[in-house]
């Protein structure tokens, strides 16, 4: 495959990849199909009460102890609050949610209701037992600061307005629903300990709430009702989407046993702006680096195919470049570090970093060079075939590039030029030197005004190239 081809991939690749994760942040969705016991990190339960448990939320108490379950309200809401509408880009969020319940009575005829539940926040309103299904309390009921709305399954006709004991209703800021459907007729019956599916239809466009419930077994959602309601008129723009539930002295089980949630995302949230940003800058800079190690591997091949022209162009890079070697004679390098003064020394391995450059065949190689007998270390097999001056640079050159600090270790190109023999090998200070951590880049030293930096770094001598 050419080089242009290698790339070509690389970039489609990462593009495709890039897109990907685009796409995915485009939703509001989820779908349990059921409720694992260990795993309730996906919803907010402000109550001990509600629980999961027999793989289903427990919107209230599921033991069958009477005087345990009395007067009890719960609410159980999905982690993550969903944008309902949005007043600056002017529109609001369409969306559809399927759930099965299951209500079983635990008193001769059970009580209070469940209901499906978009709240301005995540608390559970005191005192919103009995009659109130954990919607609105006494205090909050009829007032808009409720910031609630509710589709409601009343099992309990607990005041003059409720239809029946078995029905479905509308609420907004209040426990008196807007609109209540009989679900006899339906030949439903919520409180039978059957599960229940419904489906909840919110169109933004034409603001329409629609009800849906699979009825009498065909296995098809019936609408049992359906009414115009500008949500954006009574919630916040950001809302917690779940489930309320409310016991009274009469008392049953409010199970859900399944929830898909599908939304609309009408975008324009800080956070998720914040993290586009980031998911379309990391797929550049990878792509920028990819191409900068392709384009490396590109050139050398290139430039190992034909060495001759090579060596003159990396001569004129070094040259004009800003990193351009800086060589410092050995007498310099005493008079800076105060004859390589052990008290200018930083410390070893470094503020308890360990040193995990304990390497034995370095440390003998540095100690047979401050002996001067450096070409020691060639191996006797060599019985002596070889220019002892080539040789001990490569070794002096070997050493520093296992200088402990990754940036005072020579580059490629002068790698290459001192195994060419264009320059000579890289001046060592007399000692190996420590690790010091934090391992400054060699640009710090650049900066001789700032004295503090200076006195910290001079015991370490630079070397002789990059
Ligand atoms: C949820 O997932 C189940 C399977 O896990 C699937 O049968 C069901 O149709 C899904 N519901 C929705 C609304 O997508
Ligand atoms: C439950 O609430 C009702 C109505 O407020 C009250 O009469 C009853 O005493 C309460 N029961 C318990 C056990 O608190
Ligand atoms: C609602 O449900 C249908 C599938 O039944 C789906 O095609 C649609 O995209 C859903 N979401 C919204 C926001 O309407
Ligand atoms: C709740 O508030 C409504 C007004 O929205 C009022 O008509 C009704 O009487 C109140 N219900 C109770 C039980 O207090
Ligand atoms: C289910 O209920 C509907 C509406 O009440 C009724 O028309 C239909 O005949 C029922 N179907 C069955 C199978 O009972
Ligand atoms: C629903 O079923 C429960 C439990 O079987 C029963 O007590 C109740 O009377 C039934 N309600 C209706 C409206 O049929
Ligand atoms: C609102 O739009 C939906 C389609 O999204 C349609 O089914 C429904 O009939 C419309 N309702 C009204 C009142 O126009
Ligand atoms: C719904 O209510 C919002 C907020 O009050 C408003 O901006 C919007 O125009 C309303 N939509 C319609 C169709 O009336
Ligand atoms: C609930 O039961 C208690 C005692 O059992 C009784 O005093 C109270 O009146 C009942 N409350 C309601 C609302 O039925």
């Amino acid at each position: 495959m050419s080089f242009s081809r290698v790339f070509e991939s690389l970039f489609l690749a990462l593009l495709l990849l890039g897109g990907g994760i685009l796409t995915q942040v485009g939703c509001f969705s989820f779908n349990f199909s059921n409720f694992p016991d260990q795993n309730p990190v996906d919803f907010l339960m402000p109550s001990a009460i509600s629980h999961i448990e027999g793989a289903a939320i427990q919107v209230t108490p599921n033991v069958n102890t009477e005087s345990y379950n009395i007067n009890r309200s719960g609410r159980a809401f999905y982690k993550n609050e969903f944008r309902l509408w949005s007043k600056s880009k002017d529109v609001a969020a369409s969306f559809n949610t399927t759930f099965v319940f299951t209500i079983t009575p635990h008193t001769n005829s059970g009580g209070e209701g469940l209901a499906f539940i978009l709240a301005a926040d995540d608390t559970l309103p005191q005192s919103s037992d009995g009659q109130w299904l954990g919607i609105v309390n006494a205090a909050t009921n009829g007032s808009s600061q409720a910031n609630v709305v509710a589709v409601e399954f009343d099992t309990r006709k607990s005041y003059p307005e409720d239809l029946d004991g078995d029905h479905v209703g509308l609420d907004v800021n209040s426990i008196n629903s807007i609109k209540q459907v009989s679900l006899g007729g339906y030949g439903v019956n919520i409180s039978a300990g059957n599960p229940t599916s419904v489906r909840v239809v919110y169109d933004g466009k034409n603001n329409t709430v629609s009800v849906l419930m699979m009825t009498n077994g065909t296995g098809e959602y019936m609408p049992v009702m359906s009414l115009p309601l500008n949500l954006s008129d009574h919630l916040p723009e950001k809302v917690f989407v779940g489930f309320s539930a409310s016991t009274s002295n009469y008392t049953q089980q409010n199970s859900i046993n399944s929830w898909a949630f599908d939304g609309d995302d009408i975008g324009e949230d800080a956070a998720r702006a914040g993290l586009l940003w980031v998911w379309i800058t990391v797929p550049v800079v990878v792509i920028v680096l990819i191409s900068g190690v392709v384009f490396y591997m590109y050139w050398e091949r290139k430039h190992r195919e034909r060495p001759e022209d090579a060596y003159p162009m990396i001569e004129d890079q070094i040259r004009g470049s800003s990193m351009a070697p800086l060589n410092f004679k050995l007498r310099e390098l005493r008079k800076a570090t105060g004859n390589f003064n052990p008290r200018n020394k930083l410390g070893k391995g470094g503020f308890g970093t360990h040193n995990d450059y304990n390497n034995g065949i370095v440390y003998w190689l540095w100690a047979l060079r401050r002996e001067d007998r450096i070409l020691d270390a060639v191996d006797s097999k060599l019985s002596g075939q070889f220019d002892e001056d080539e040789m001990a640079g490569t070794l002096v050159l070997g050493l520093a590039c296992c200088h402990p600090n990754p940036h005072q270790r020579p580059s490629m190109r002068t790698v290459l030029q001192v195994l060419t023999g264009e320059a000579p090998p890289p001046l060592l200070p007399a000692e190996r030197p420590d690790f010091v951590w934090p391992a400054m880049p060699p640009s710090f030293k650049e900066d001789t005004d700032n004295g503090f930096i200076k006195s910290q770094l001079t015991p370490f001598t630079e070397l002789a190239g990059r």
